[in-house]
């Protein structure tokens, strides 16, 4: 117990109240939402486990496999990474919010040319793409060697294929 005469014992920073969170309104495919809880939350977690949008993934937790990437305002992002805070006002688009009437060109090339084998990093990699067409319409071989997302089962020739595939559909060339 503290003695009457003794200076107030210093609070340990697990005891210093932080300040109540802002709340923050973002829009997720294409809806809006209001988040009031923890402003360091990854947004990750955020979809994953509030929202239950279950397809964007959660590889590495560091930013280093691409498993976790949605688009904000168009960007491809690593949401592990990316906090709740540094999200507000902003638009994310995840894997579910990219088919609206009907496939997406990348999905399409992405059919065609049957390029998922266990699926996990596929999501991921999608998103990384169509961020990708919609800044280079026609992507060099640089630009696709570019995408730094990993996939452990190697399906990078077939990922190749298919954004020049959807390169192709987007630019309305292709049957
Ligand atoms: S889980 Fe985010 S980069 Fe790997
Ligand atoms: S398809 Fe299995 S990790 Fe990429």
């Amino acid at each position: 117990m503290q003695k009457p005469n003794q200076p107030p014992t210093p609070a340990s920073p697990d005891t210093i109240s932080k300040p109540a969170p802002t709340p923050a309104p973002l829009t997720i495919n294409g809806k809006p939402y209001f988040h009031d809880g923890d402003p360091d939350m990854p947004l990750l977690w955020y979809l994953r486990d509030v929202l239950r949008l279950t397809g964007t993934k959660y590889g590495c937790g560091i930013g280093a496999c691409g498993a976790c990437t949605v688009l904000v305002d168009g960007k491809a992002t690593r949401s592990c990474l990316t906090t709740m805070l540094a999200v507000a006002s902003r638009a994310i688009t995840t894997i579910e919010g990219l088919e609206t009437d009907k496939l997406h060109p990348v999905q399409q090339a992405w059919i065609e040319n049957d390029v998922a084998q266990c699926g996990y990093c596929q999501a991921g990699q999608i998103m990384a793409v169509v961020d990708l067409l919609a800044r280079k319409p026609k992507p060099s071989d640089a630009d696709i060697a570019g995408i730094d997302n990993l996939c452990r089962c190697g399906t990078y020739p077939r990922i190749r294929r298919a954004i020049l595939r959807a390169a192709a559909l987007s630019e309305g060339k292709a049957s």
